[in-house]
């Protein structure tokens, strides 16, 4: 969904980096040949979790950022709702997670108090890179992000305050868990954003199956963005 410019407010050298960013982003995603990803996505069908670690072989040096216009969308979430905690299931080398802080602090200034972006990523050199591009963007963005090294179904096991808004952008298998983990702090309101439920629909089949479930705790749009865009209101029936 493409949109003429961007709703982020941000100084320049943010703005500048982002847009670098998104080019090797995209740069990297186009050089992935069928040849690569076709085998992954089959031993995906076979067998999930081998499928997982062949994702993890051919993705670990590459940012497979979130488009500009959902991480623009995703901004826009964080500002009209107002989060001011959110966590990110999958944070690979910080681009959407530059998003989330720059929303936060806009909120910040428009209710007064802190807020926190919790990025998760299991990766070592990926996380190393993460925190590069946040210390270039500078205190700004840098102190409101804590990252988890790990497994997120650990790192998010404990320590998390009432959620606000939980961005999904994370390996299949690993979704469902990711919201069972949050699902105990997530505020009734609460927004819950799943990148990629078209194009990837039958590979997130349990995670949706949970938020489309019309007797659930959850009300979901599917946005037509590239791939498709979920965005899930937490609405617990019982509370
Ligand atoms: C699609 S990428 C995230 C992209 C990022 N949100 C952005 O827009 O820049 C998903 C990331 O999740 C990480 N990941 C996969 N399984 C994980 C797990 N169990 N715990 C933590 N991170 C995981 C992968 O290493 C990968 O870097």
């Amino acid at each position: 969904m493409a949109s003429p410019g961007s709703p982020v407010r941000a100084p320049d050298h943010i703005k500048s980096l982002l847009s670098r960013l998104h080019e090797e982003s995209e740069k990297q995603e186009a050089s992935i040949t069928p040849d690569q990803y076709a085998p992954v996505i089959n031993l995906y069908k076979q067998d999930p979790v081998a499928g997982s670690k062949a994702l993890d072989e051919l993705m670990r040096d590459k940012f497979i950022a979130l488009e500009k216009d959902k991480a623009d969308f995703v901004y826009q979430m964080i500002v009209s709702s107002g989060a001011k905690y959110v966590v990110e299931a999958g944070t690979s080398f910080g681009v959407s997670t530059i998003y989330l802080a720059l929303g936060v602090a806009e909120v910040e200034k428009m209710t007064g108090g802190m807020g926190k972006v919790i990025g998760t990523e299991k990766e070592r050199t990926k996380a190393e890179k993460a925190r590069g591009y946040w210390r270039e963007c500078g205190e700004e963005v840098e102190s409101r992000i804590e990252l988890r090294e790990g497994d997120l179904v650990s790192t998010l096991a404990s320590n998390l305050e009432t959620v606000d808004l939980l961005l999904l952008d994370i390996w299949p298998p690993v979704a469902l868990p990711a919201l069972k983990a949050v699902l105990p702090k997530l505020r009734p309101g609460a927004l819950v954003l799943t990148d990629n439920t078209i194009q990837a629909e039958h590979r997130y089949q349990e995670l949706l199956s949970v938020l489309r479930d019309p007797k659930g705790d959850f009300r979901s749009s599917t946005l037509p963005f590239k791939g498709g865009f979920e965005v899930s209101v937490y609405v617990p029936r019982s509370r």
